[in-house]
């Protein structure tokens, strides 16, 4: 079974619970844990006298909403054609590999998010990547390897 999370039950429990209020509670579930627990679809949707479809409904529908926790860290690799051509896919390849996953997806440990991205505005020093907040230019295998080995012990 799916769990609830306290924080979310108390934003719901202060709600009015006024149909009008769903995407705003919604927003600030997602602001105080990062996603909106599917264990708690049934509490949000008997608090706004809706069925648990139209609850569901809501939150595919709009595609910010997450619906499991989000990874602590991000990993993206740059898409676009520069990129591409200049090693991108071969890149993309060995993030894969390395951290377990798909794009759109997360690590095996949970830890990492692999996340696509269109152009850093580092065409020139493609093939490019950011972790977290931090751009990377000229990423071969062997660079993303040592980066993020330097971002796990950092963690
Ligand atoms: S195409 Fe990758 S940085 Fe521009």
């Amino acid at each position: 079974m799916q769990q609830r999370i306290p924080q979310a039950s108390a934003i719901l429990a202060a709600s009015s619970g006024a149909q009008d209020q769903l995407l705003p509670v919604l927003h600030a579930i997602q602001d105080a844990i990062g996603y909106i627990p599917p264990g708690q679809v049934d509490e949000i949707a008997s608090t706004f006298n809706l069925s648990r479809a139209e609850v569901h409904g809501v939150i595919t529908f709009y595609h910010y909403f997450r619906t499991e926790a989000p990874a602590r860290q991000v990993v993206q690799i740059c898409r676009a054609e520069a990129c591409q051509s200049m090693g991108g896919d071969a890149l993309l390849a060995h993030a894969e590999s390395a951290l377990g996953c798909k794009l759109h997806a997360h690590s095996t440990d949970g830890e990492f998010a692999l996340e696509p991205v269109y152009c850093l505005g580092q065409c020139a020093t493609a093939p490019s990547m950011m972790i977290n907040e931090a751009l990377h230019a000229r990423v071969t295998p062997a660079r993303f390897d040592a980066l993020l080995a330097k971002v796990k012990e950092a963690a």
